[in-house]
């Protein structure tokens, strides 16, 4: 067993970062590159070709990179191809490709059709997303599965040193495709499993950090959320009284939250330069009377680019140039934004940052491969608390989004106060881990009710808890009718303006999880 690595070349497809996701949770360090710059070394014990969305053929598509073909004429190294990648070593060892009349989209039951080392079962459900197939074999391959439609799913060639696969192995929908992948690593390339580990990796991540930014000063938001938090703890472990931390304060916060944050940075961790920015002010008069909720988040997201380079302008003097601003990006984000892919969109600027013409900042991305579980677990190995790394989401323009209408401060202390006790409830009956985000809303408008002898018309509070994956569908959750109950009258008893707690049982899609 060898402690060498698994070189993903990448085609540009959407999973690319799936396969390395994978191949380290089988323990073994995974890097991507483009095929362009992929170089052969000593350090490298398997190579997979990747998927990607063009055809073999076309004019421009990628082709096997020139400084791989020593390496697939003399097999000195374990290749597996993946889609588009097993369609290029099929084409490169001589075989023909194909179109598929009924192209092979989705989920699909192959045969095993022949003993190999990829396998353990004699039937799956893979998952495929090409038009294309392999029609033919080279010499010296042969097939190993098979569908009712496409009788070269995987190829196997016969020194068991090249192997290709149609289907997809790194998505969750392929049965078995982990193991697929964990038997190329362990039983064709013979790596060593424990050779990844997020303690080694944070360990990596803070030297390169440390090599990168050398002496220079690097500027990072921190908002309370886990990203730039994780992002923080990297960084500050690697550059200490280098890092500059800016919180801002847009007045819309959770209840406590500015005093926890700057408490956890300044006090706990001992992060001496912390900047915090109170821009209540500034941020609720520009929101008076605005009823629109995209012109609230509008309105957020300028103010806070305004606020955050009147910020780095100002430390910029205070403390001399600042060369990096770290960002909290993260490996979805960046899918999300098109800045991954062949022919990707190249990565925006955070917020877009108009600073001084003298004043360029480099973008420094310490999280940007990793996934938010994988964020979160590098959290807990740099030493921070659960109460921070397992916090609901919360959106940039916070309370705003779930007071419905127009924007008070006292809309906002009833609203935070509300969150509060329903917050507390949650942790108190321990129903957290139930729950993927909770928060109250204030809803628009007054309801009747009766305080002591007299008629009361107080405002109206909404609960939604939902459980979701990723926040792109979401189901509310089944919270006890007991503790609900509990909830409403001590939100009713605590708070004289409230006189109505509802619960929202509406699922995503059609509802979305916030209320604006
Ligand atoms: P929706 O309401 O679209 O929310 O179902 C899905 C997830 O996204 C969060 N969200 C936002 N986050 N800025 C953010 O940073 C926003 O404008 C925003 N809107 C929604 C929401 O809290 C949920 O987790």
């Amino acid at each position: 067993m060898s402690d060498k690595i698994i070189k993903i070349i990448d085609f540009g497809g959407q999973f690319s970062h799936l396969i390395a996701r994978r191949i380290r949770d089988i323990g073994v360090v995974a890097e991507l590159v483009a095929p362009e710059n992929f170089v052969s070394d000593k350090n490298i014990g398997g190579i997979i070709l990747s998927g990607g969305p063009r055809s073999v053929g076309e004019t421009d598509s990628p082709q096997i990179p020139d400084s791989l073909e020593p390496i697939l004429d003399d097999r000195s190294l374990p290749i597996l191809g993946i889609c588009y990648g097993h369609q290029l070593l099929a084409s490169y060892f001589g075989g023909k490709l194909g179109k598929s009349h009924s192209r092979e989209y989705g989920s699909t039951r192959i045969k095993i059709i022949s003993q190999s080392d990829l396998f353990d079962t004699d039937e799956m459900i893979t998952w495929m997303s090409h038009g294309d197939h392999v029609a033919e074999l080279g010499d010296n391959f042969r097939v190993i599965a098979s569908s009712e439609t496409c009788p070269i799913v995987a190829m196997e060639s016969d020194d068991k040193r090249v192997f290709g696969v149609q289907f997809h192995p790194e998505v969750t929908h392929t049965q078995n495709g982990f193991e697929l992948l964990k038997h190329f690593v362990k039983d064709v390339c013979e790596l060593n499993l424990s050779g990844w580990s997020m303690q080694n990796y944070s360990e990596t991540l803070i030297l390169d950090m440390k090599k990168q930014i050398g002496d220079n000063k690097v500027m990072l938001g921190v908002s309370g959320g886990v990203d730039s938090l994780v992002a923080a703890l990297v960084l500050f472990k690697a550059i200490g009284d280098n890092l500059h931390l800016v919180f801002i304060d847009h007045g819309l916060l959770r209840k406590n939250e500015a005093k926890d944050v700057i408490s956890y940075f300044t006090n706990d961790l001992h992060i001496k330069n912390f900047h915090f920015v109170d821009a209540q002010d500034t941020f609720l008069d520009k929101l008076k009377t605005i009823e629109d909720p995209e012109l609230k988040r509008k309105i957020i997201g300028h103010t806070f680019i305004e606020v955050f380079e009147k910020k780095v302008t100002d430390l910029n003097k205070e403390f001399g140039y600042f060369k990096y601003l770290g960002q909290g990006t993260i490996y979805s984000d960046r899918v999300e934004s098109g800045a991954v892919g062949i022919g990707a969109a190249k990565i925006k600027s955070h917020h877009n940052l108009t600073l001084p013409d003298d004043m360029e900042l480099e973008v420094i991305e310490p999280l940007k491969e990793l996934y938010k579980d994988e964020v979160r677990e590098l959290g807990k190995i740099l030493g921070a608390p659960e109460k921070w790394i397992n916090r609901f989401p919360f959106p940039g323009p916070g309370l705003a989004v779930r007071i419905l209408g127009d924007i008070t401060r006292e809309k906002i202390r009833i609203l935070q106060n509300a969150d509060k006790i329903f917050m507390d409830q949650i942790y108190y009956r321990s129903i957290d881990k139930m729950i993927w985000q909770a928060f109250a809303v204030l809803l628009p408008g007054n309801a009747v009710g009766v305080m002591g002898d007299s008629r009361a018309y107080g405002r109206i509070i909404a609960l939604r808890a939902v459980q979701s994956k990723d926040g792109m569908t979401a189901d509310f959750v089944n919270i006890p009718w007991d503790i609900l109950g509990e909830i409403s009258t001590k939100i009713i008893n605590q708070l004289p303006e409230v006189t109505r707690v509802v619960y929202d049982i509406s699922t995503k899609p059609p509802a979305t999880i916030e209320f604006e």
